[in-house]
């Protein structure tokens, strides 16, 4: 190996970050700037993409696909709308910089699957380019530029279990106990956020009575979550979108309906969908129940997770 090309290794920073699920997404009314108040619980899991940015003569993003169990690396845009690309221009205005860096995406997050995959890749490139240039950027400052991102950027920075109020930007750590053990189906297509909500914006205007806007907070949840027992939490999982991603994929049904037959304590479509997880009693159920999942064949891939894990976290060179 060269010494320049040595030096450009030793030079790039690497960040690793979680995908989420909503254990509960409360979404309010249609706001006047287009999105919606939310009341959510986010948890972040134990699936990671890795961003790495490193100086270079002009700004560029490439992506890997790994393990073909993540996203379609294809349907990944790498121009001036990856949300990684905004993340690195948001901050080099911040900081006055010229923003011209590579950025490396391993990508194992499904694309367009409701885990908040866009949203890991900008808060994994805001991390990465601060401790590139060694820049004292207070917390609160870097999620504010997080938000500016999109509604569950700083989430992804932040980690853990929160309560999301806002767009879902607005971010109150919760006490969770223990870990959770998740089982997570891929689904074969992707699904459009704002198709999603706009979906549920057209099912509310046509049976306002089944699908209502009162958007109260989950107390009950947030109690089962600070005792950490599964089994309370399980029946307390919830998602508004939910009617809207099976509206617009109603084979997603199926895949809800086979997660609980194959032992899962409870189920939902994540986030904006289509991916579906599922709660299990332990690791070992969650094995279980991902290994007949998997050849119920109602899903693209598999996997397990558990949460919650920590934000957006560097990785130590030469790991
Ligand atoms: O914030 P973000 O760019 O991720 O949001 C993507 C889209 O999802 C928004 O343009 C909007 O259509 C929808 N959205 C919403 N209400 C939210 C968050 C997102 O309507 N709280």
């Amino acid at each position: 190996m060269s010494p320049a090309s040595l030096s450009v290794i030793s030079d790039a920073v690497s960040v690793r970050v979680p995908a989420k699920v909503n254990l509960h997404l409360g979404v309010g009314p249609l706001r006047a700037d287009g999105y919606h108040d939310l009341v959510t619980v986010y948890q972040a899991l134990s699936l990671y993409d890795d961003v790495t940015v490193a100086q270079a003569a002009t700004l560029e993003v490439t992506l890997r696909r790994e393990g073909g169990r993540g996203a379609d690396a294809a349907e990944v845009p790498l121009g001036d709308d990856n949300l990684a690309v905004r993340a690195v221009r948001a901050l080099g205005e911040w900081a006055d910089r010229d923003p011209r860096v590579t950025i490396e995406i391993v990508k194992r997050i499904p694309v367009a699957g409701g885990m908040a995959g866009g949203s890991a890749d900008a808060a994994g490139a805001l991390v990465a380019l601060a401790a590139l240039w060694k820049l004292d950027i207070p917390r609160a400052q870097l999620l504010e530029i997080a938000a500016g991102l999109g509604s569950d950027v700083p989430f992804s920075v932040q980690g853990g279990t929160a309560l999301g109020t806002g767009r879902g930007e607005q971010l109150m750590p919760m006490l969770a106990r223990g870990e959770l053990h998740w089982v997570l189906a891929f689904a074969r297509e992707g699904l459009s956020t704002p198709a999603v909500f706009d979906e549920l914006d057209r099912l509310r205007a046509d049976h306002s009575e089944t699908f209502p806007e009162q958007n109260p907070r989950p107390d009950e949840l947030m109690a089962a979550l600070a005792a950490g027992r599964p089994e309370q939490i399980a029946p307390l999982l919830h998602n508004d979108l939910q009617p809207a991603a099976l509206s617009l994929q109603p084979g997603l049904r199926r895949t809800l309906r086979a997660g609980i037959d194959s032992g899962a304590l409870g189920g939902m479509v994540s986030g904006s969908g289509p991916t579906c997880a599922f709660l299990c009693a332990d690791a070992d159920a969650a094995v279980a129940v991902a290994a007949e999942l998997s050849g119920a064949g109602v899903a693209r891939s598999v996997r397990t997770a558990a949460g919650p894990v920590g934000g957006a976290t560097r990785q130590t060179p030469g790991r």
